[in-house]
């Protein structure tokens, strides 16, 4: 099996490859290629992977190139994690939207869309060159805003999954509330990317009881200081809401929040330069405690899981991944793309069926799906009017005024990575 990772030069990498390690018997990878521009990061980022696996005794091979074509070439699976523009594209994402009292953010908002513009195009480019040298490839979609460019690889007619971390870190944690393993734990995990509730929390399978009611009683606190909401907030809902959703339930005082402290992007920036060097030392072998500060802390285990099913091995037989609606939420469009549980095989990603939705969610998500089908059609096509389209029918952006001005600004700010601007 061959698996090529296009972002490996990443800081991310080490979790993945620790994984990788740890779960070989879910995975058996032979050849493991990291593909990367930056051939500097790339070699720190290697030598350490070939540690990892030298240490937990793993057969594989790990190759490293800056050549896509070649990188890609007979793999199985493609896992996409870049970030197009950096960190430094980030922070700016971080810090426009705020003049206008809106939510600065990498995934969602304004900061969102500028993001999504960069990079649909840029993921697309890399989804035809695997198509080319391989037609049966699946491509695993970690890179954001994961909604967007998962419709956009769909739309395009690829095999992909989209895939994110947040499902996963809440059924690690309610596992530890409950004393289960975390494989035991089956949430109602539905929504859109990084706009998800987990409705239900049921312990052995689908069909299980549902234990969330007992968990937010008894754990509530707790939960709610994860996500850092107040407590009344979740205990309202009666639902867990992921912590994007705190960009809307307290938008206001988000937004006076990052006005006041260092952005994300620049807290992140350091500790890549710190991750960087501490990847250059010939003695680390595994990967360093800084990387669970990191958001995307256990990325590894949802990409084992789905990599393994999608290649017809041993993975859950249901796991929360970004697909095509389908009738599954049947207040959105077919094409759109949603998060919810799915089984998943070497077929694709079939969705459960969702209950009806209580208007409290349905009403955010379909708006959200309009906004991400705007964004789409900027990304897809370029110009002002659509960028302004998708700010416009943004719930968190709305008004005529502000979604004037944020387009010139993400225009202003983006135009070495817009092709049309
Ligand atoms: C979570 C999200 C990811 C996102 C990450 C950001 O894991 O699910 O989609 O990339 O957080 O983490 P960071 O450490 O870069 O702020
Ligand atoms: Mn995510």
């Amino acid at each position: 099996m061959k698996l090529a990772v296009v972002g490996g030069g990443s800081t991310y990498t080490p979790e993945l490859i620790d994984g990788f390690a740890r779960l070989r018997d879910t995975l058996p990878i032979e050849e493991l290629v990291l593909v990367d521009p930056a051939a500097d990061r790339l070699e720190l980022v290697g030598g350490l992977a070939r540690r990892i696996f030298a240490k937990q005794g793993h057969p594989g091979r790990i190759v490293t190139t800056s050549d896509v074509d070649a990188g890609v070439a007979d793999a199985d699976a493609v896992l996409l994690q870049l970030r197009v523009g950096g960190q430094a594209a980030r922070q700016q994402d971080e810090t426009w939207p705020l003049e206008c009292g809106c939510v600065g953010q990498e995934t969602t908002g304004a900061g969102g869309l500028a993001k999504a513009l960069r990079t649909v195009p840029v993921v697309l480019d890399i989804a035809e060159r695997v198509r080319r040298t391989n037609p049966n490839a699946w491509i695993i979609d970690f890179t954001n805003p994961v909604g967007i460019v998962t419709r956009a690889l769909l739309q395009a007619g690829h095999k992909a999954v989209g895939l994110c971390n947040v499902a996963i870190g809440f059924q690690r944690k309610f596992a530890a509330h409950l004393g289960v393993d975390p494989a035991q734990v089956h949430l109602d995990h539905v929504g859109l990317n990084h706009l998800t509730w987990e409705l239900g929390a049921r312990v052995g399978g689908p069909e299980g009881e549902n234990v969330l009611p007992k968990l937010l009683a008894e754990h509530g606190e707790a939960i709610a200081a994860d996500l850092h909401m107040p407590q009344t907030i979740v205990d309202r809902l009666g639902v867990v809401p992921s912590y994007y959703l705190r960009y809307y339930y307290q938008h206001d005082a988000v937004v006076r929040e990052l006005r006041t402290k260092p952005s994300r992007a620049a807290e992140v920036a350091a500790m890549e330069a710190e991750l960087l060097t501490m990847y250059g030392d010939p003695a680390l072998d595994e990967k360093p405690e800084l990387l669970a500060k990191r958001g995307g802390a256990f990325y590894s285990e949802a990409a084992v899981d789905l990599a393994a099913s999608l290649l017809g091995g041993g993975g859950s037989p249901y796991q929360v991944v970004n697909t095509r609606n389908n009738g599954t939420l049947p207040f959105l469009p077919d094409d759109a793309v949603i998060e919810v549980q799915a089984s998943v095989d070497g077929t694709g990603a079939t969705p459960l069926a969702v209950p009806a939705l209580d208007p409290l969610f349905s009403g955010l998500i379909a708006n959200v799906t309009a906004y991400e089908d705007l964004a789409l059609h900027a990304a897809l096509h370029g110009g002002r009017d659509r960028v302004f389209k998708a700010l416009l029918a943004h719930p968190l952006v709305g008004q005529y005024e502000y979604a004037e001005k944020l387009t010139d600004d993400l225009v202003a700010h983006n135009r070495e990575h817009l092709a049309w601007a």
